[in-house]
């Protein structure tokens, strides 16, 4: 009998904090060698010249979500899944939505359901609040969490989802109780149906109106709206897809405070601009609506200022925030009333597939990050934040075997034509990189391999977390 189920041989193994020349041994999908010299193994695997980092974590995607009457998302978990293994990931948290009037208990069951027995990759599933109600803060939410499903996103916009400051209060103050992480969609409802209606009013209702509607100070408001109320509470709380320069310097001056408050940003604010919404250079004057994501990209020197942020520590993750819809599609981008104004084009790109190429190149291969910020950015951080540490995030004897290896030379032009998703386009068509996963490694088996996916749906299984207990604080 050999020693190892797999040994990955010759590689430069990547961790937050390290870089070696290591082999890895696998038994039961587990990392339990990390070595020179480990050969005997029942399978091989050459990473001579290769990268071996952790299995990508995108801690914010949105798969088979029910966006409203007339639309539909472009990824269920299969094809979501399906791409995210292809782009070098082995785990990505989605959101189960509770409707307004309804119950966060059966949104979560039955998203859950939706998940089984589908997956390529393992799932770990977040909560949107979207109701507040007595039964959910008093006996759903608590139950939930205690059950395994310990982070939740809160909006403080969208006609559906957003909750007004005392909503705000009331929930940060259960999560302290509970443990329990929040995730905060900052932007401000009020101003945006403000500038929304008074674009549309003047005739403005193409793409590139959504980004005139939701400029850097109403994201830097709510920002800074949300961070006081988490210091009210003494809540750490996560700035989810922080855009641009205004945002990030409200979180810089409340870290410098002292304040726990963490940040996440994505690659549209690195490498895109609110011009792209413009669908300039594209024939079709709707292609601006292949863009339209919120809070939506800004200008060059707002990506400057998030890199800037990324260098000194203010982010802790880079996600995709994965929100597929189909361009040429009724159900879609191009939905009916999308063609009428910006304000009904379904917010959100895909990114699950193309996240850590666009991220390595431009981060790694580009000078801007270093190899362990890459990895920390990409998986460990995500992992740390929200509770699945030390199961995965890292490679060290004891963690999940989710490895992802990467060739840092190679050369690749991103196609839609090469991506697994469901959408029909990506924002990223025609975008050069430097660096590619050449191989994905999860639970100790080749899932992914030069752009083919190995794995059957349902591989991928539905992870319960646990809170840390010293995050549990009552009030
Ligand atoms: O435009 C976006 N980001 N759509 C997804 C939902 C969200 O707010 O994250
Ligand atoms: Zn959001
Ligand atoms: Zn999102």
């Amino acid at each position: 009998m050999p020693e190892f189920d797999l040994a990955i041989r010759g590689g430069t193994v990547v961790t937050a904090s390290d870089t070696v020349r290591a082999d890895i041994g696998v038994c039961g999908g587990r990392i339990v060698a990390v070595a020179e010299g480990i050969a005997d193994a029942a399978r091989v695997i050459d990473a001579s010249g290769l990268l071996v980092l952790p299995g990508g974590i995108d801690s914010h995607v949105h798969i088979a979500q029910d966006p409203g009457p007339g639309i539909v998302m472009a990824d269920d978990f299969a094809s979501a899944t399906r791409a995210a293994a292809a782009g070098g990931n082995t785990c990505v948290m989605p959101f189960a939505v509770q409707p307004r009037g309804g119950s966060l208990r059966q949104a979560v069951d039955a998203y859950r359901a939706k998940a089984e027995g589908q997956c390529h990759v393992d799932v770990a599933i977040h909560m949107i609040i979207s109701d507040p109600s007595e039964a959910v803060l008093g006996q759903e939410l608590p139950a939930l969490v205690a059950d395994g499903y310990t982070s939740f996103k809160v909006f403080m916009t969208y006609d559906d989802l957003v909750l007004n400051d005392r909503q705000l209060l009331d929930v940060f103050h259960v999560a302290r109780r509970q443990g329990a992480r929040v995730m905060v969609h900052a932007e401000g409802y009020d101003a945006i149906r403000y500038l929304s209606d008074r674009l549309e009013r003047a005739g403005e209702t193409k793409p590139y109106g959504h980004a005139l509607s939701r400029p850097e100070v109403v994201e830097r408001e709510a920002a800074h709206r949300a961070i006081s109320h988490a210091e009210l509470i003494d809540l750490p709380i996560v700035i989810v897809h922080v855009s641009g320069r205004e945002a990030t310097e409200q979180i810089a001056w409340a870290q410098a405070r002292g304040l726990k408050i963490r940040a996440e940003t994505c690659p549209q604010y690195l490498t895109l601009t609110a011009e792209h919404m413009k669908g300039l250079g594209l024939d079709d004057p709707m292609a601006g609506a292949k863009y339209v994501c919120s809070p939506p990209p800004r200008d060059q020197e707002s990506q400057e200022a998030v890199w800037s942020g990324i260098r000194r520590g203010i982010f802790d993750v880079v996600s995709s925030d994965h929100s597929p819809f189909r361009y040429d599609d009724p159900q879609g981008k191009l939905n009916p009333r999308g063609k009428t104004s910006f304000r009904w084009i379904p917010n959100g790109i895909p990114g699950v597939e193309t996240r850590l190429p666009v991220f390595f190149s431009e981060g790694v291969s580009k000078g801007r990050i270093s190899l362990n910020q890459f990895a920390a950015l990409t998986a460990t951080n995500h992992a740390k934040l929200y509770g699945l540490y030390p199961r995965k995030g890292s490679i060290a004897p004891g963690f999940d075997a989710d490895l992802t290896l990467w060739d840092p030379n190679r050369r690749e032009t991103i196609r839609q034509e090469t991506l697994h998703h469901g959408s029909d386009y990506t924002p990223w068509e025609g975008f050069d990189v430097t660096g590619w996963p050449v191989m994905t490694i999860a639970g100790g088996q080749v899932i992914a391999e030069d752009g083919k996916v190995l794995s059957a749906p349902g591989r991928g299984r539905v992870l319960d977390r646990a809170v840390d207990p010293a995050e549990r604080r009552d009030v």
